[in-house]
């Protein structure tokens, strides 16, 4: 599968000042500071697709703040479980020598620093969230994300051989996309401080991830012999599709659990979940990952333009 394992991955400086500047190593625990800024927003209400729907009264607040605290709240356990199930899964593989290739042991202390990093993010996003729910008194709907996961690690199933592969473009995909939420929620004044603080914790992290993760690509890229480029190609667009495909289920319980009948859940998710808005929000979260994909030359594998734009990844021929 790799052309020459012995080749080294070049070191990423963003990590040099990493004792400095990791959150969990540079910032105190956040909390809920004062007592009126519990009555702020939970979430940016533009960031929740139901939220615009029309069955949804734009004057019934106590409705919105419920669901904006349950969308946060869905997310930090999302994000809680994840961190340590799928990124760590893939970065242990890194830190421990077990990718195949030969990695230098600075980089390997950095994929240990990077595994640092996102418990961290499992653990604040856990106790923000028991933060709220103690402040608030809106509890917190529980979520199961086992089927997610389930369904991400699925779309490798036809690829046995290539196990450690598929969970290493797992975490690659993951680790290089921009979300709304990172860059919307640490500037705006409107929401909680703890959100915003810890978002903000989390993003500049996630800044030093994304060079690794791309130095790490096009590194592992290079190894590739021809015929895994050319099913990596083939299966990258997929994955990026599923993998940020929004979980719907979160939002029709909490929809249902504040009196929406069934029927109507169902249309609020349908009409608010189409697929081309979905599509459009995945283009727009993953169009630095595509850029890096094309920057290596993922796209000019033959066929693999037509896949990211059947896909919706990209608008046109490039
Ligand atoms: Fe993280
Ligand atoms: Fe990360």
């Amino acid at each position: 599968m790799f052309r020459d394992s012995q080749a080294a991955m070049p070191d990423v400086k963003a990590f040099d000042n990493w004792y400095d500047r990791a959150s969990v190593r540079s910032t105190p625990r956040r909390l809920v500071e004062v007592d009126d800024d519990i009555h702020k927003a939970f979430f940016p209400e533009h960031l929740v697709l139901h939220l615009s729907h029309p069955l949804i009264d734009p004057e019934d607040h106590k409705l919105r703040r419920y669901l904006t605290a349950q969308h946060l709240y869905q997310w930090l356990q999302f994000t809680t479980t994840f961190e340590v199930a799928v990124v760590g899964r893939a970065t242990q593989l890194i830190a421990d020598n077990g990718t195949g290739l030969t990695l230098s042991a600075n980089s390997r202390m950095t994929a240990f620093q990077i595994l640092v990093d996102e418990a961290y993010h499992s653990l604040f996003s856990l106790d923000v969230q028991h933060q709220l729910v103690a402040r608030s008194g809106i509890g917190a709907l529980e979520h199961d994300f086992g089927p997610f996961i389930a369904n991400l690690d699925a779309i490798g199933d036809d690829m046995p051989d290539h196990r450690v592969l598929v969970q290493l473009l797992q975490v690659v995909v993951f680790e290089t996309l921009i979300t709304s939420i990172l860059n919307d929620i640490p500037v705006d004044e409107s929401l909680i401080g703890v959100v915003r603080t810890t978002v903000r914790d989390h993003a500049i992290d996630e800044g030093r991830h994304h060079v690794f993760f791309a130095t790490f690509f096009k590194h592992l890229w290079g190894q590739l012999d021809t015929r895994t480029r050319a099913l990596v190609a083939g299966y990258l667009p997929n994955l990026i599709v599923r993998s940020l495909q929004p979980a719907t289920a979160p939002a029709a319980a909490a929809l249902l659990s504040a009196g929406f009948s069934e029927q109507r859940t169902k249309q609020v998710i349908a009409e608010s979940y189409a697929q081309d808005t979905v599509v459009a929000g995945i283009r727009q979260s993953a169009a630095k990952t595509i850029r890096l994909l094309e920057e290596v030359g993922v796209l000019d594998v033959p066929g693999a333009r037509e896949q990211f734009l059947t896909h919706g990844l990209i608008l046109e021929r490039r």
